[in-house]
């Protein structure tokens, strides 16, 4: 069978990236960031980028293009009649879960766009958008609509295929998200009191890193880069033969990371300039945002390019999970790829109807406690995208071996990669440890 592929060098990192940066970048980020403890938690969190990032990202690209499959079809190739394509079936389960609830915040962005051209933030106190944030919420089929509707835009454009599908999107906009940020950032540091937020954001209070903040910046490194369930063994598997894999990983890591960071850059000033708590959660994001546009000239515009923006990186990134699911079912189940993809959006519409009605504010869709939404999330981050990247390392490491990842990311010796001893030395053996440790240190309270 013929497979797509990606037209160009810059697609796979242009898809690679798209993948990576979205809500991840520009919510979950100052989410996590906020309730951890802000400057430690960006601290450990840069640290996991910079150490782990390539290694775990050039061990799925290198597994995606040695074996040109999806991730089941991969172990399966390369380590017959083993356990081994169960971190395939695992990250086809973790795609599900990611999707049921990054759909609902997707969805989310419809709705602001929504509001942002009717002009509906104008003039308005932060305790009134606050509160209209939360009524939101309650209106359970609102949410459920436009989760129904990105998820059926996610699904039209996976089903084109992957090479005029998912690269002409990414290319262009993500520049022009980058762009809108620094303005942002730049609005944001000169309110009057930003300067709290730039501290809370960059001065790390050493006393606060405990397990559980080691836990979520690991499981959001992973899930901002979209490490550990087979986005990228997917993604890797379109890539071409005479392409630098490592470059291309040290790219994709880099522009998530700084838009990341940006995106704090753009949250906490101006967070602790309207009064918005740093734990607020997703009202980080959505409250504080809406106030900034009020501040700046040009705002309404401003407001409504972003969301558009902000919906497209949402996009990008829905498009490789689902993706991961209609691979699987049209390699492995052999399914045609518009059943498949139908399939795959109702089983992600299935749950996902949960996770959005979970965070009503009189919901009983708990499991321990915690919403729907928030035990999916909090499961598909912090326990299988750490568990899938250590046996992805341990795979690369300790199964497949020295001499075949050489000759993959060398491109069969074409390439001069000084550093590969350095990268297979953490893939061999400081990954799995730091992965080990940092989970093993988030379930002793
Ligand atoms: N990395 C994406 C983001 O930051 C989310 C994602 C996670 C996508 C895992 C695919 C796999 O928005």
């Amino acid at each position: 069978m013929s497979r797509d592929g990606f037209g160009s060098k810059l697609g796979i990192i242009a898809a690679a990236a798209g993948s990576a940066v979205g809500l991840g970048n520009i919510y979950r980020f100052p989410c996590e960031l906020g309730n951890n403890g802000g400057g430690a938690f960006l601290l450990v969190y840069l640290l996991i980028v910079l150490g782990l990032g390539v290694p775990v990202m050039l061990s799925e690209f290198v597994i995606g293009r040695k074996t040109q499959k999806n991730p089941i079809g991969a172990f399966k190739m390369l380590k017959p009649k083993s356990g081994w394509p169960i971190i395939g079936y695992m990250g086809v389960g973790c795609a599900l879960v990611i999707m049921a609830f990054y759909s609902t915040v997707a969805g989310w962005t419809l709705e602001y766009i929504v509001k942002a051209v009717g002009n509906q933030f104008k003039d308005k106190d932060l305790a009134t958008i606050e509160q209209e944030f939360t009524a939101f919420h309650d209106i359970g089929w609102k949410n459920v609509l436009w989760q129904g509707i990105f998820i059926f835009l996610t699904a039209f454009v996976v089903f084109k295929g992957v090479a005029d599908g998912i690269e002409k999107y990414s290319k262009v906009l993500m520049p022009l998200l980058v762009v809108i940020l620094m303005v942002l950032a730049i609005r944001s540091v000169t309110l009057p009191g930003a300067g709290d937020g730039l501290t809370f954001l960059f001065k790390p209070d050493f006393s606060k890193i405990t397990g559980s903040v080691l836990i979520s910046a690991l499981g959001q490194a992973f899930f901002s880069l979209s490490m550990g369930m087979g986005v990228l063994i997917t993604y890797g598997s379109y890539i071409k033969k005479d392409d630098n894999m490592t470059t291309s990983a040290l790219s994709v890591t880099l522009s998530d990371t700084l838009i990341a960071v940006l995106a704090g850059v753009v949250i906490f000033p101006a967070a602790f300039s309207f009064g918005v708590q740093p734990t607020a959660g997703m009202g980080l994001v959505f409250n504080t945002l809406p106030m900034i546009f009020n501040q700046m000239a040009g705002g309404y515009y401003f407001c409504i390019i972003f969301f558009v923006l902000l919906a497209v990186a949402a996009l990008t990134s829905t498009i490789s999970l689902l993706e991961v699911i209609v691979a699987y079912l049209v390699e492995e189940v052999h399914i045609k790829r518009r059943w498949a993809t139908v399939i795959a959006a109702v089983a992600c519409m299935a749950v996902g109807v949960f996770a959005s009605l979970s965070l009503k504010s009189n919901t009983s869709l708990t499991i321990g406690g915690k919403s729907i939404f928030d035990s999916l999330d909090f499961v598909s981050s912090n326990i299988l995208l750490p568990l899938g990247a250590l046996f992805i390392v341990i795979f690369v490491g300790w199964i497949m071996g020295k001499s075949k990842f050489f000759e993959e990311i060398t491109n069969g010796g074409q390439l001069k990669l000084s550093l590969k001893g350095v990268i297979y030395f953490i893939i061999k053996y400081l990954a799995p440890i730091a992965i080990m440790v940092i989970f093993i240190s988030g379930f002793i309270k």
